[in-house]
C-alpha cells in the first residue's frame, strides 16, 4: 500500500494533461455528436451537463482518490480496501477489454479518411453512399482496423507512449481551434441553424429514461470513468497536487471537446440532409467531409482534422491496451511482451468481427443489433452503470466517502464536500437502479420508454 515504488506524474499539469489525453479521444468527436442527435439534441446536451457536473464529478474524485490512497490498479485498489469487492475491480477490468478492440475499428475509419483525404479523394467521401460502401466491404476496413490497432500495440510495447503524449499535448490544443474554427463555418451553412437550435434549445418533450441512460454511459465512456482507468492514473498522483480542482479541470476540458464536436456536426448535418440526423455512428464520417468540400481548403483542413483526431485517438487507445496488458501481466503473470501479443491478437478477433459486422456479418445481429453496437450497449448501459452503482455502494457505505475526502483534503479543503457524499450515498445509487430496472424491463418489452 505505499507509493514508494510508483513513478509518478510531475506536478498537477503533467496529471490534468495526462488523463485529458485518456480522456478526450472519439468519445468526444465521433460518439457524442451522434448521440446529441439522437437522442433529442438540447435535452441530450441538458442532461450531459448536469451529470458531468454531479455524477461525473463525484464518481472521478471517487476513483482518482482510491487509486492515490492506495497506490494501485483497480483490482488491487477494491482488494486492498475490501476483499469482498474484488469483483468490482475484475467488473471494471472487463471493460477496456470490450471497447479497445471496437474502438480501434473506428479509429481505422478515421485512418481511411486521413488517407482519402491525403491521396486526393476529399470530394469522393462526400459522395451519397461512400461511407456505407466503405464499412460495407470487407477487406479495407480490416486493413484500417489492423493498422491502428497494431500502432497501438507498438507504442505500448516499445514503451514510447511518452513521446506520443508529448507530442498530443501540441496536438490538441490545435484541435481545439480547429474544432471552433470548423464548427463557426458550419453554423453558417445555408440550413444549418435550425441545427443549431436543435442542439441547443433543449425540447422538454423529447426527455425520456433513455436520454438519462444514454448520457449516463457517455459520460462514463467520454471521462474513462466505471473501468479502473481513472483509479490507475490516480495511483500515479503525487499527494500534492490538488485533487479535486484537477478533476474539475479534466471535465471541463473534455466536456468543451465534445459540446464544440457536436456544434460542428450536428448543424452540417441539418445543412446537408435537412434534420436526417438518425445515422448513428456514422454521423461525422457522413457530415464532416461534405463541411470540407464546401469550406475553402477544404482538403488542407480536413487533413489537419483528421490527423489531430487520430493522435486523440491514439492517446486513448493507447490507454486502453496499455490497461488490458497490464492486467494480463499482473493477474496471469507473464512477461510484458507476450501480454502485449496476446492482447494484440483477442482485440483482432474481437474487432473484425464488429469491423465484418456492417459488411459480410450483416445479418448476424446479438439482440437486434449489429456487432460494434452490441459491443457499445453492453459495455456503456449495462456494465459500466453496474460498475458506476457498486463504487458508490463501495465508497458510501463500506469504505465511507470520509476515506475519499481525507484523501482529497490532504492539500486543502474540499469544497464540494457535502454535494460529494449527497451524491455518492443517495442520488448516484438511486438514478442508477431506476435506469438499470428500467431499461431491463424495457428490452424485455415490459415498458416502453
Ligand atoms: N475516453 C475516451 C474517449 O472519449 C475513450 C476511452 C475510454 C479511453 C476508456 C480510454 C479508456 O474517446
Amino acid at each position: 500500500m505505499s507509493n514508494e515504488n510508483r513513478s509518478s506524474f510531475t506536478g498537477k499539469l503533467g496529471f490534468v494533461l495526462a488523463a485529458a489525453g485518456s480522456a478526450v479521444g472519439l468519445g468526444n468527436i465521433w460518439r457524442f455528436p451522434y448521440l446529441a442527435a439522437e437522442y433529442g439534441g438540447g435535452i441530450f446536451l441538458l442532461v450531459y451537463i448536469i451529470l458531468a457536473l454531479t455524477f461525473g464529478f463525484a464518481l472521478m474524485t471517487a476513483e482518482i482518490a482510491i487509486g492515490r490512497k492506495t497506490g494501485l490498479s483497480a483490482i488491487g485498489a477494491f482488494n486492498s480496501l475490501n476483499k469482498k469487492f474484488t469483483f468490482v475491480g475484475w467488473l471494471a477490468a472487463i471493460v477496456p477489454v470490450i471497447i479497445l478492440p471496437y474502438y480501434s475499428v473506428i479509429g481505422g475509419w478515421v485512418m481511411k479518411y486521413l488517407w482519402a483525404f491525403m491521396s486526393g479523394d476529399a470530394v469522393a467521401t462526400a459522395g451519397d453512399g461512400y461511407f456505407g460502401g466503405f464499412i460495407g466491404a470487407t477487406g479495407e476496413p480490416l486493413f484500417w482496423f489492423f493498422i491502428f490497432i497494431a500502432i497501438t500495440a507498438l507504442v505500448v510495447l516499445f514503451g514510447v507512449e511518452k513521446g506520443i503524449e508529448k507530442v498530443s499535448k501540441i496536438m490538441m490544443p490545435i484541435l481545439v481551434v480547429l474544432t471552433i474554427i470548423i464548427a463557426i463555418y458550419s453554423i453558417c451553412l445555408p440550413g444549418a441553424l435550425e441545427g443549431v437550435k436543435y442542439y441547443l434549445l433543449p425540447d422538454f418533450s423529447k426527455f425520456s429514461v433513455k436520454t438519462v441512460l444514454a448520457a449516463m454511459g457517455q459520460l462514463f465512456y467520454s471521462m474513462s470513468l466505471a473501468m479502473g482507468i481513472m483509479i490507475t492514473y490516480g495511483s500515479y498522483m503525487k499527494k500534492d497536487t490538488n485533487l479535486e480542482s484537477s478533476v474539475s479541470q479534466i471535465e471541463i476540458f473534455d466536456t468543451a471537446i465534445a459540446f464544440l464536436a457536436g456544434l460542428m456536426i450536428i448543424p452540417a448535418a441539418y445543412a446537408f440532409s435537412g434534420g436526417d440526423v438518425g445515422k448513428g455512428p456514422s454521423l461525422m464520417f457522413v457530415a464532416l467531409p461534405q463541411v470540407f468540400k464546401q469550406m475553402p481548403m477544404g482538403t488542407f483542413i480536413g487533413i489537419a482534422f483528421f490527423v489531430l483526431v487520430l493522435f486523440a485517438a491514439l492517446t486513448s487507445s493507447i490507454s486502453l491496451f496499455e490497461t488490458v496488458v497490464s492486467i494480463v501481466c499482473d493477474k496471469m503473470k507473464m512477461g510484458r511482451k507476450l501480454a502485449c501479443l496476446i492482447v494484440f491478437i483477442f482485440s483482432l478477433l474481437l474487432g473484425a468481427l464488429s469491423s465484418l459486422g456492417y459488411g459480410p456479418l450483416a445479418e448476424v445481429t446479438v439482440i437486434g443489433m449489429q456487432f460494434l453496437d452490441f459491443f457499445d450497449f453492453i459495455s456503456n448501459s449495462v456494465i459500466m452503470p453496474i460498475v458506476a452503482l457498486l463504487t458508490c455502494i463501495f465508497v458510501g457505505y463500506i469504505i465511507k466517502p470520509q476515506a475519499v475526502i481525507s484523501e482529497v483534503e490532504l492539500n486543502g479543503e474540499f469544497k464540494r464536500k457535502k454535494l460529494f457524499t449527497a451524491i455518492i450515498k443517495y442520488v448516484a445509487p438511486i438514478c442508477i437502479v431506476l435506469i438499470l430496472i428500467s431499461s431491463v424491463l424495457s428490452a424485455f418489452g415490459i415498458i416502453t420508454l
